[in-house]
């Protein structure tokens, strides 16, 4: 059997026996090839998008087929949608440019040069995740003022995961999601104004959703999860996204109107790192110390061994 056909016949098998096992073993006898070529065209199926489970001594599941983002949905909530793009981030940024009005809302199915903090690359498949970022014009807000947007991001994003869908994500600051220890989601907001204004705001998000382990790259693989991972259930991203863009956009009208405040012991009880001994690395300094608090505009107060207190605007904590 050639390669494509044998392709085909395990997504045949998998599909018309779904909810149960096959082995490597008897689906390699069943179609007459090695096993090692069940397992090559295991993975590309993964790479088309279907998440398939591999458990040892059981084989092969069919968890769930890909699911593209359904952009009519989306398009009737006035969420743009684009299939594959370089960053949603700079997609947002044109728009911003040639004057779209605020909360303006973009998401791609993929990204093809997605971005991450401190530019670190952000890994962007199609049918995986959610990638979307949000255009905001709080003209009346400093670039200080503004600083914690991200937490506020993160905060919401957190305490809807954690109420709707029972996991126990914990925001670390400044920008990452967390679940059980692994990088779940992180947040690139970028700014352009002057010291004493801003013209507008960009608040990028991704969220891992369908990834099974190995859909993640090999050096990833004890870093990140994604919301199947932790949960065993294939959520549909397009209903996932509303539901999370709607608490982002009330929290940002509140967070305009009120500050940090509302936002603030929310952003503490969730924390994965207040109260304890944290390294963090910024460009050009190292600082140990115990995280203790936040200001006002989100900076991180961590103390000393000397009992010195310190306000870190940037960073990342090791
Ligand atoms: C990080 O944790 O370093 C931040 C990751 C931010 C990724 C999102 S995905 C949507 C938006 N577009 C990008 O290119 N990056 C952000």
């Amino acid at each position: 059997m050639n390669k494509k056909n044998s392709k085909t016949e395990i997504l045949k098998m998998l599909k018309e026996r779904s909810g149960q096992f096959f082995s490597g073993t008897t689906l390699s006898r069943k179609l007459g090839v090695s096993r090692a070529a069940v397992w090559k065209q295991i993975n590309s199926l993964r790479s088309d998008g279907y998440t398939i489970s591999s458990v040892t001594n059981r084989g092969y599941r069919l968890e769930a087929e890909p699911g593209t983002l359904d952009s009519k949905i989306l398009e009737n909530n006035n969420i743009i949608y684009k299939h594959s793009v370089d960053s949603t981030n700079y997609e947002a940024r044109l728009l911003a440019e040639s004057g779209a009005r605020g909360f303006s809302t973009i998401v791609a199915e993929e990204q093809l040069q997605g971005r991450g903090r401190l530019g670190r690359s952000w890994v962007s498949p199609p049918e995986c995740g959610l990638w979307f970022s949000i255009l905001l014009r709080p003209g009346f807000l400093t670039p200080a003022e503004a600083t914690p947007i991200t937490l506020v991001t993160a905060a919401v994003i957190a305490g809807y995961f954690r109420e709707k869908h029972n996991l126990p994500v914990k925001v670390k600051w400044p920008n990452d999601l967390l679940i059980n220890g692994k990088k779940f989601g992180g947040i690139l907001t970028e700014l352009k104004g002057e010291p004493d204004r801003i013209e507008y705001l960009i608040v990028g998000t991704g969220l891992n959703i369908s990834q099974t382990v190995e859909n993640f790259p090999p050096d990833l693989r004890d870093k990140a999860t994604s919301l199947y991972i932790e949960s065993g259930i294939s959520h549909n991203r397009t209903s996932l996204l509303l539901e999370i863009h709607k608490s982002l956009v009330d929290a940002y009208e509140l967070f305009f109107r009120e500050g940090f405040a509302p936002f603030y012991e929310n952003w503490k009880k969730l924390s994965s790192t207040m109260g304890q001994e944290i390294t963090i690395k910024w460009a050009g300094g190292t600082l140990s110390g115990k995280a203790v608090d936040l200001n006002d505009n989100g900076a991180l107060i961590v103390i000393d061994s000397r009992g010195d207190r310190h306000q870190i605007h940037f960073g990342e904590i090791t």
